[in-house]
């Protein structure tokens, strides 16, 4: 497995897959000559680089394995890391030519003339479909939350669900970014979320809206749930998550920030909790309506959700045996524990 592309995303998901002992993995690709070269050969990857750039590599005294090209023709899969739009053009450049089957990430086009794939995926939701297939596009991580939480209340309360508004409070960058956060509320005027969401889970009366606020710790969701009648209880709402993969409920944190510093003080890899955080305080029930709050560790949600869906592309894996790997790559049942304990 190579994986083309070492920013926010490549860097976690060349620590997890790296580790992930039925993979053999290939390196990382890098574009530009910065310090994060510097990171990977010390994590002992190899490192590949576009042909043309091999010498600027090499006067900066960076070990460089070989071309980018060089490395898909070797691999048996790769996960593109990207920066959004750009698996397009390593598809038509590369994969394709070369016969190689891709994952993508969310910040590719599912539909139009930059389309890398004809399915979105969504490890609660569509596992399975995956299964063999060449080119998939993992959801974003706000798509992959909206999935982890939208899904066990189907299976619970089907079609007294009427429909759904989420609000999507977004970070403005990552941690790791250079980028400064510029003190502004931003509104999406054409969110790609909701149709992503409906790429899975098609019948979906979902409406979805999504702000950019200046801060750099997780995405908060507030998902409004309509039902037909009278709403289920809060016990009934939270029972649907007691054992849900990737799904923490927590009470006492105030904040997304809370949540993000304590996975870094309790040296969770990159600082990811990996999973949707279910604020049970301030989940409430009126009348037909039930408001869920969830913050959505923006970085790591994906992460084991590439794993997921590797497992479903090549093994063709059933869930459940998939699930445990991934879980015992990511630690995310322990994580889960921690942090309930921790924030309860
Ligand atoms: N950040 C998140 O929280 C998040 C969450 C979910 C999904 N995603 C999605 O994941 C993808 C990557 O996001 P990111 O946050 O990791 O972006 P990023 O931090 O900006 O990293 C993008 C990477 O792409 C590399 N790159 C440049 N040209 C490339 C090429 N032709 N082929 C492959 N890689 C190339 C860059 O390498 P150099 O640094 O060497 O130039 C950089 O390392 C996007 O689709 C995004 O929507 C991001």
């Amino acid at each position: 497995m190579f994986i083309n592309g070492y920013g926010n995303i490549g860097r976690r998901l060349a620590t997890a897959l790296s580790m992930d002992k039925e993979v053999q993995f290939v390196g990382i690709a890098k574009y530009t000559v910065d310090d994060k070269v510097k990171e990977a050969l010390e994590n002992r990857f190899n490192v590949y680089v576009p042909e043309e750039v091999i010498s600027a590599f090499k006067e900066r005294g960076y070990s460089v394995t070989g071309s980018v090209k060089d490395a898909v023709k070797h691999s048996e899969i790769v996960i593109d890391a990207a920066k959004e739009g750009g698996g397009y053009d390593n598809k038509k450049s590369l994969y394709e030519p070369m016969n190689k089957p891709a994952i993508f990430q969310g910040g590719e086009d599912r539909h139009g003339d930059r389309a890398v794939a004809d399915m979105i995926h969504n490890s609660r939701v569509n596992y399975s479909k995956a299964a063999g297939r060449t080119y998939v596009i993992q959801g974003s991580c706000n798509v992959s939350g909206m999935g982890r939480v939208m899904q066990p209340l189907i299976e619970k309360f089907g079609d007294r669900i009427r429909r759904y508004d989420v609000e999507l409070v977004r970070r403005w960058a990552d941690l790791e970014d250079s980028k400064a956060v510029k003190d502004s509320i931003e509104w999406d005027r054409n969110p790609h979320h909701q149709d992503d969401v409906k790429d899975f889970i098609s019948n979906a009366n979902l409406y979805v809206d999504a702000f950019k606020v200046p801060s750099r710790m997780m995405h908060l969701h507030q998902m409004f749930i309509r039902f037909s009648g009278k709403a289920p209880t809060k016990d009934e709402i939270l029972e649907c998550f007691r054992n849900e993969f990737g799904v923490a409920i927590i009470s006492s944190a105030k904040g997304t920030g809370d949540v993000r510093k304590k996975a870094i003080e309790l040296g969770f890899a990159h600082g990811d909790t990996n999973m949707v955080h279910i604020h049970q305080d301030i989940l409430r029930v009126q009348d037909d309506t039930v408001k869920i709050a969830y913050s959505d560790d923006q970085t790591g949600m994906v992460i084991p959700e590439n794993h997921m869906l590797f497992q479903s592309m090549v093994f063709k894996r059933p869930r459940e045996e998939a699930m445990k790997r991934t879980d015992s790559l990511f630690q995310m049942s322990k994580k889960r524990r921690i942090l309930e304990e921790e924030f309860k």
